[in-house]
Formats: structure tokens, sequence, C-alpha cells
């Protein structure tokens, strides 16, 4: 655990404008998918965070090039090893994008079990059972999970769940297999279509990206190209239910509220309202939006990953709500936090049952990602201070946090233990 932590001063609303970037969860498959060509591929706008700066460190030790400027990242050069080393893979799930890809381009990779958010058992069998149709050999071991291929070739798969990896690791692998793939029940994520536009750009033949089946002609060579990928919802949708909590009016550039559908349907009423015009969106609440339900499921249902961002707003909320988590198993485990700021959160197998009341700031730890920027969230209207530890977690997938809520006038700060 490192030694920083946020200090939060809660209860002032947001004001101003901000601005959300590239996705990381589109970023992320992209340094993946670069591999397939050694031409530079340009991905624009990128967000400064740990896991972009993790996957650029994975494809350094696979000697890819990879190089900022300014927010534009340009990924170029042949792979010439097949070996990701335990400690990064430990440290994020994308490291399993890799998987795909290097396949393809080296004929045998050795993946360690990969690590990234405590929030389930997120296994890859998903992954596996697609790569074995497209002709890959696989060898499960103690630590890990080894493929082997030599061209890979086209098949019919039917993904028995919407993984959004697995749709973007078989699609990866697929472009440059020898034949036509179909892939049957595949995730229609935004950060899918964005990738899949990528690919391409390079040269690939697909068709479907976004429906639930995809369909691939695979090509012999990609080659470069320069994509300007989806903006953060997930970001964006953070952004929006924490004025929804606080109230205020804030304007967020690069918002596609086309990708926020299931969320934005629960918050628009008198008590919220968003304003949809060129280049992002501007939303303005009175902080006294009524409480609503949550079930998350794969797009375009709610996001798992806002699933916690949106309890902390509920736990604060007059009135009872229910959360249903439907994609991660163990996704509550900041539930508990909550209830040290005083939070009345009933927490079953798969649900949370919530009494909303005003919380009071308490010292609390981040223990995953969204989990943690749910401890931010909540921390902006608690009455008094919140310390939030554990922000290596948060610091994955939100650049300086701290900076874009003091930005909106909110009283945030990072500091030493
Ligand atoms: C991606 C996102 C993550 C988001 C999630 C669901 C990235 C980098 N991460 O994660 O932020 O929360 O989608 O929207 O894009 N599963 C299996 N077997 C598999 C693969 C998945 O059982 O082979 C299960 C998982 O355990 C989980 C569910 O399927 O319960 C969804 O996982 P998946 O869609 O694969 O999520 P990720 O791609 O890991």
């Amino acid at each position: 655990m490192g030694n920083e932590y946020f200090e939060i001063v809660g209860g002032n609303p947001l004001f101003g404008k901000t601005k959300v970037y590239s996705a990381k969860n589109a970023v992320l498959p992209m340094l993946a998918g670069a591999m397939l060509t050694s031409e530079s591929v340009v991905i624009k706008d990128c967000p400064h965070i740990s896991d972009v700066e993790n996957m650029v460190k994975i494809r350094e030790c696979l000697s890819l090039k990879t190089t900022w400027h300014g927010r534009d990242i340009v990924a170029s050069g042949k792979v010439d090893n097949n070996h990701i080393p335990e400690h990064l893979a430990g440290v994020m799930r994308s490291s399993v994008f890799m998987l795909g890809p290097l396949l393809v381009e080296t004929g045998k990779v050795k993946l360690h079990t990969p690590g990234g958010c405590k929030i389930g058992a997120r296994p890859i069998d998903i992954h596996l059972d697609g790569l074995e149709k497209l002709g890959a050999k696989i060898r499960l071991l103690d630590d890990g999970v080894e493929c082997s291929a030599d061209r890979l070739h086209g098949a019919e798969i039917v993904l028995r769940y919407p993984s959004v990896g697995a749709t973007e690791n078989l699609i990866s692998a697929a472009v440059k297999a020898k034949g036509k793939t179909t892939l049957i029940g595949v995730a229609r994520e935004p950060e899918v279509v964005s990738l899949c536009d990528m690919l391409i750009g390079m040269g690939a033949k697909i068709q479907g990206a976004g429906t639930s089946v995809i369909k691939i002609q695979g090509v012999e060579n990609l080659y470069g190209t320069t994509v300007t990928p989806v903006t953060d919802r997930i970001v964006a949708g953070t952004i929006m239910l924490a004025v929804a909590l606080t109230g205020g009016k804030v304007r967020v550039e690069g918002c596609d509220i086309r990708h926020l559908g299931a969320l934005v349907t629960k918050l628009v009423s008198k008590h919220f309202v968003v304003i949809d015009s060129v280049g992002g969106v501007t939303v303005e609440s009175d902080g006294q939006i009524e409480p609503f339900d949550v079930f998350s499921g794969p797009y375009p249902k709610f996001p798992t990953d806002l699933q916690p961002i949106a309890t902390a707003v509920l736990s604060q909320l007059r009135g009872e709500s229910l959360v249903e988590e439907k994609v991660f198993e163990n996704r509550f485990l900041y539930a508990n936090e909550l209830q040290k700021m005083g939070a009345e959160i009933n927490v079953f197998k798969d649900k949370l049952l919530i009494r909303g009341r005003s919380l009071l700031g308490a010292d609390v730890t981040a223990t995953d990602l969204r989990g943690g920027a749910g401890l931010v969230v909540a921390g902006l209207k608690a009455k008094g201070v919140t310390k939030v530890s554990g922000v290596e977690h948060i610091d994955r997938g939100y650049e300086n946090i701290e900076y874009l809520f003091s930005n909106l006038q909110a009283k945030i700060a990072r500091k030493n233990v």
C-alpha cells in the first residue's frame, strides 16, 4: 500500500469545465493490437494513468517502441520475444489482451495468471476456448497458461458470455488468421467498436462491430494508422454522478452521451438536466435527485464499472434503493468502507439494499479502482473530512482525480502520510 491519500472536505457543489480523454478500456487493447503491424499506429488523446503506463512497460519488454507525444502514443516495431514479466502481468488484468496478438506474432505465449482489480474470479476460459477454436494449443500451467500455434485459422465461435476482453482478444487474433471467422454472442461495448475501428484502419476486414455477431476475413498484413479512441464513458459517468450528488453545473468536454444511456435515464429529472451539444455535454443538478435502482450488465445495460460510484451516491439520497451486480461476483468490497462513513447498506451475495442518509467523513481505504472512485465521490458530499487511502488503485483509471475535482471547486488534495 502506498503512502499517499486523498483528503476531501465534503459539501461543495461542483462548478466549471472539465475534459474526458480516450477510454482506458479502449487504449489498452489497442496497445496490444498495435503489435500486429510493425508500422506506426498513433493512438490519440490518451490518459496519463498507471494502467496505460504499465501496458507501455509490457510493450517495452517485448521490444516494441512506444513513445508519448503530448497525449498521443505512437506504437511501432516488431515484437522479438514472447515473455511478459510476471510482475507486470500480476499488476493488471489487461496483460491478457496480449495473448491473441502475441500468439499471432510469435507462435507461442506464456501468460502468468493475470492480475487487476480484486472483484471476482475473472477466469479466462472464454479467451482460451476461442483461441483453441482458432487453432491454438492450450496448456494450463500451475502459474498461468501457455498457448502455441503456427498460423491461426478462421472458425465459428460462440461465446458463452459476452466478455469484453475475450471479444477483443479473439478479434485481434482472428484479423490475421487464414480464412473467415464468425464470433457469435460478442460484447457490444463502445470500446470493442473502437478497437475494431483501429484494426480496420490498419487494413483488417471486420463487419458487425457493435452488434452481437462479428465477421472477420483474415488478411496477410496490417499497416500503420491513426486512431482517435472513444472517450472514457466511465470517467464521464463518474463526473455526472458526482454532480447529481453534490449539485452544481459542469461542462464535460469530450463526453459522448450516446454511450451513457443507461445512466442518463436514471438521472434525468427536474433535479438533473443534461444538455448535449457539439463536443460534449453540460450537466446541472440541484443535488436533490430521487433514489433509483441499478442492475448492472453488459452494454448497453448499466455499466458494472459505474455501480460502485452509483452506490456512493445512493447511500446519501433520502429513500431506499436496490443495486444488483450482474457482471462480477465480488464487487461490493467498498460497501464496508462506505459503512465506516455511516452508510446504511445491507450486503447480500449480488445485491445491496441501501437506505440513504447523510454520511460523515471518515478514514477509508480503496480496495479496487472503481470502488475507490466511489469513496472519493462519497467524500465530496459527506459532512467533514474524508481520507481515502489506497490511491494507487484509483490512479489506475483516473488521471489526477484530485485535480479533476478541485478544478471543479471541490476541496480535495493528495497528501502523504
Ligand atoms: C472489461 C473492462 C472492465 C469492465 C468489464 C465488464 C477492460 C480493460 N476492462 O474487463 O473495466 O468492468 O469489461 O464491463 O476493458 N469471464 C469469464 N471467463 C472469461 C472472461 C470473463 O467467466 O474468459 C467473466 C468474468 O469473470 C466476469 C464477466 O465474465 O464475471 C465479465 O468479464 P469481462 O467482460 O471479460 O471483463 P474484462 O474484459 O475483464
